[in-house]
């Protein structure tokens, strides 16, 4: 039988709801030429909707490249990565790879080679001692859609990663300038450290400034979660009420893993019709099988850092140097929020938003509410 929720991967077709009007915006991005910048906090659908937009948009004279530079350490693995995807996924047949590999980079002498599966395992290789060529491969973009007289959108997931290479200002400032030249080219670049995205765009210093438009993807409607979970609830042939349904979404605060997730729980504990002794299991063993990820978020942090969290569960979302709070959290000095929060917003445990901060995981939040005890 079909599985009635995903959660932990990139999802898709019938597991993909709503997002009608971000989907409508990044397809005219994709089709008009404007560069886009995109970003959430993670688990939210950036990676499910910009494949779903991907596939809808594709087409004989529009070429649609994804590549995801997370496990890239380094501007030599980037533009390793950079170039093979390039020729892979604007060639058609395979046996094109090496043919456009030869053409396209012609100055670079790349070594290709194949693995077991020449379908798929196909990698180039480059002398990276000679600079010249390192720009040949980030105008590489521009040559193929112009030599093959289609445009290209080239998609980088996980893009913050760029901000961890040495020398990452001055990277940075070499693909901008190159891209920013490219005609027949549309970059949409998105990740999941809002903050450091963040920074890598909105700041006037730094080099991608500017770049595109900026979208902070919002998350799906307790509405559109209502009726997505009931009909996936239907088409596997039980039921849930609209209330229990808005229940699951509620829980999770509408964040779009965490509510697959939950609905597949109690999906599980369902017979025929969903009730809340089967939401409250559920529940139960949502926290339970996320717990040692949340150990580990925990794991290291200082009785400063576990305090600024434990006010934040409790409602305290801003004024946190008040007297009052300060003592009651015993949260130190008022100069010691600043520090809590930055070092909180860079683990990834906060998100803040103008003066406001949040958890960044509502699941964790609930967790640590009921597991870890102040003092
Ligand atoms: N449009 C959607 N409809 C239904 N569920 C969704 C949607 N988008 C995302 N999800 C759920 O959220 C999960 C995570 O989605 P995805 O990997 O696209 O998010 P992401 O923001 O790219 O995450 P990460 O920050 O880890 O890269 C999916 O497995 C799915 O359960
Ligand atoms: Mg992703």
């Amino acid at each position: 039988m079909e599985n009635p929720f995903v959660f932990g991967s990139a999802t898709s077709g019938e597991w993909f709801t709503d997002r009608e009007e971000d989907a409508r915006r990044l397809s005219a991005n994709f089709r008009h030429g404007v560069n886009t910048i995109l970003i959430s906090p993670r688990r939210w659908g950036k990676t499910s909707l910009v494949q779903k937009v991907s596939e809808e948009t594709r087409s004989a004279d529009l070429k649609v490249v994804n590549m995801d530079v997370f496990a890239c350490r380094n501007e030599e693995e980037f533009y390793t990565l950079y170039a093979t995807e390039l020729i892979k996924q604007t060639a058609s047949r395979w046996e094109e790879w090496v043919e456009n590999a030869k053409r396209f980079l012609s100055g670079l002498v790349p070594k290709i080679s194949f693995g077991v599966d020449p379908m798929t395992d196909f990698t180039l290789s480059f002398d990276f001692s000679d600079k010249q060529l390192n720009g040949e491969v980030l105008n590489l973009s521009q040559k193929i859609a112009k030599e093959k007289g289609v445009h290209i959108v080239v998609c980088l997931d996980e893009f913050q990663q760029v901000a961890e290479f040495d020398n990452t200002l001055y990277f940075q400032r070499k693909l901008r300038s190159a891209w920013q030249l490219h005609q027949d080219v549309t970059y949409c670049l998105y990740g999941s450290k809002k903050h450091l995205m963040t920074k890598l765009f909105s700041k006037q210093s730094m080099p991608f400034y500017k770049f595109g438009d900026v979208i902070y993807l919002q998350k799906i409607t307790t509405s559109d979660w209502i009726a997505f979970i009931r009909h996936r609830f239907e088409v596997t042939g039980k039921q849930i009420s609209a209330e229990l349904a808005e229940k699951v979404a509620v829980t999770v605060e509408n964040h779009s893993s965490y509510v697959q997730q939950l609905a597949w729980l109690l999906w599980i504990q369902t017979d025929k019709e969903a009730i809340e002794a089967g939401f409250e299991a559920a529940y139960t063993d949502l926290l339970n099988q996320n717990s040692m990820l949340y150990f580990k978020y925990i794991d290291g942090l200082t009785t400063y850092q576990l305090n600024f969290l434990y006010a934040v569960t409790e409602g305290i979302t801003s004024e946190f140097t008040r007297k009052e709070i300060l003592q009651r959290y015993q949260l130190g000095t008022s100069a010691n929020i600043r520090r809590l929060k930055t070092s909180l917003e860079n683990k990834e445990l906060i998100d803040i938003s103008g003066k406001t901060v949040s958890f960044n995981d509502p699941v964790f939040k609930l967790w640590f509410k009921k597991n870890v005890r102040r003092f």
